[in-house]
């Protein structure tokens, strides 16, 4: 299969088909879902909440994210892999980031990485796009600041607020991001963001008008303990593995497994 590049994420845009993005954290699911033909992996920092059982992504860390990158990355063949940058590790200067991103690159093999929020990183954004590091803006409801957004909430309710989104929107273009994910905006506000724009929006809790979609993997496909309103399962993996796990503790409770035919006979 051909690689997904960057600028098939604008040539995508320019035909109006919708790209299509996925998280995963490890090679056995990023190998399905790139044989699947999602255009997308993304390393989210949300490996904090949905596999190493924290409550958000705030503790997760870069030494953490980096085998998880590293994974992914040997499992696709097709997707453009695209890796989180965790709290903590991009803020406070566009060195910090540069650091931080150069690694996700080379000892994660990730193609570019992705970090939250707009004027506040346009310099963030500039210094490593001029440096061959593909960014991927996150806007809207931003993780990594839900102590100070006051919890998970829609983000961009209002006139002052939408003008502000639309604003750090055009920064991140500015400063040559290749996308944007809007989180948590409202539908309008969404479309409004995708029509400035000529970079592709992906959203996640953003209504329909979005270039691409983004869905934390075990929330699309019912894997988790619980997945927000604006997810969709489109599939029962949880229940599948539970039936697995049941099938063969049973058969192994009963003495049906292992049998002659999986066995070394001499
Ligand atoms: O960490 C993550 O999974 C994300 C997506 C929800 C966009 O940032
Ligand atoms: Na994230």
């Amino acid at each position: 299969p051909k690689r997904v590049r960057v600028h098939h994420l604008r040539e995508a845009k320019e035909r109006g088909e919708r790209l299509t993005m996925l998280t995963a954290y490890d090679y056995p699911t990023a190998r399905i879902f790139d044989e699947a033909g999602i255009d997308m992996l993304l390393i989210g920092d949300s490996i904090g909440n949905t596999m190493l059982g924290a409550d958000s992504t705030l503790p997760v860390t870069v030494d953490e994210l980096i085998p998880a990158v590293r994974a992914v990355s040997a499992a696709c063949r097709r997707a453009f892999v695209v890796a989180d940058l965790p709290f903590g590790s991009y803020e406070a200067s566009a060195e910090q980031a540069f650091f931080t991103a150069v690694r996700m690159l080379k000892e994660g093999g990730a193609h570019a990485v992705k970090f939250e929020g707009g004027r506040r990183v346009a310099a963030q954004v500039r210094m490593l796009t001029d440096a061959g590091i593909p960014v991927v803006g996150h806007l809207g409801f931003t993780p990594q600041s839900e102590n100070l957004l006051g919890g998970k909430r829609v983000q961009g309710r209002g006139d002052e607020d939408a003008e502000r989104l639309c604003e750090d929107a055009i920064a991140l273009q500015e400063a040559g991001a290749v996308a944007v994910v809007l989180e948590m905006v409202p539908a309008p506000l969404a479309a409004r963001v995708t029509e400035i724009l000529h970079i592709p929006t992906i959203g996640i809790g953003a209504g329909p008008s979005c270039d691409g979609q983004v869905l934390v993997w075990l929330d699309m496909a019912g894997m988790g303990d619980w997945s927000p309103s604006f997810s969709k399962q489109f599939g029962q993996v949880g229940t599948a593995l539970r039936d697995a796990a049941a099938a063969y503790a049973r058969e192994v409770r009963t003495g049906t497994f292992p049998d002659a035919a999986h066995s070394f006979l001499e």
